[in-house]
């Protein structure tokens, strides 16, 4: 069975500065939210998509992002809420409860590769619940005021990426139960992991930064356009 994939890009991007949201800026020719949603079209574990955006850009994206290139799985695009949280629980509550699987991602991670999409669906069937991440590279201190505290163990780190896929009935539940705690992750899995349940590690194979800071643009429109030169 296939998933659902929740593309949120509800965010106002104030770390990224500027009028447009970082989701809608034009890269090589088209916005950035569009070449994410590309993606998941090209994914064969997933029949639908549902993007989550700001109540004021419903019609920007319908207009700007869907129409333009003809996406035939977006069924919807729902309004999102104050937090990522919220965005990603308006997309799980528009769906109906058959919905098998989903697979949330970030809206502006635009390089995601379709065979990891699949790749991590395929373990959320298999285990329920499976994110993409990418190992840690680098030694990681844990410090307090300018002064380490600790050194870490890399080869127990990793760095969290999306998409993360699960059984729908689990992250509903979970996020169901976090919000009652008022637990606001910063990803899926956390709500996933609070309820107690164990999620699986997908490796991811090729480069899927989350466009943050201006600086990171120049690096995912280089890759953009080099893939479409062919
Ligand atoms: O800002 P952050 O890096 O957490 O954003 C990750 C993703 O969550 C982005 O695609 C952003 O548009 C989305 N988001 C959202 N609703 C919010 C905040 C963030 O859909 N209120």
């Amino acid at each position: 069975m296939k998933a659902t994939a929740i593309i949120v890009a509800g965010g106002s991007g104030e770390r990224f500065g500027g009028e447009t949201p970082k989701q809608y800026q034009l890269v090589a020719g088209r916005p950035l939210l569009s070449w994410t949603v590309s993606r998941f079209e090209q994914a064969v574990s997933i029949d639908r998509i549902v993007i989550v955006a700001g109540e004021d850009f419903l019609l920007y994206v319908n207009n700007h992002v869907v129409n333009p290139y003809g996406f035939s799985k977006v069924a919807k695009i729902v309004p999102g809420g104050a937090t990522r949280g919220e965005s990603v629980k308006r997309g799980i509550d528009s769906l109906p409860m058959s919905t098998p699987y989903v697979a949330i991602h970030d809206g502006v991670r635009p390089l995601v590769k379709p065979a990891d999409i699949d790749a991590v669906v395929a373990e959320a069937q298999k285990h329920r619940a499976a994110i993409l991440a990418a190992p840690v590279t680098d030694t990681v201190k844990r410090a307090k005021d300018g002064l380490i505290l600790a050194t870490l163990d890399r080869r127990n780190l990793f760095l969290a990426q999306t998409p993360q896929a699960f059984q729908y009935d689990l992250i509903k539940e979970a996020y169901q139960k976090g919000n009652q705690e008022g637990l606001e992750g910063t990803d899926d899995a956390v709500m996933v992991e609070a309820i107690g349940f164990m999620v699986t590690l997908v490796p991811a194979t090729g480069p899927n930064p989350k466009l943050t800071r201006p600086e990171d643009l120049e690096y995912i429109t280089m890759i953009l356009e080099r893939e479409n030169r062919g």
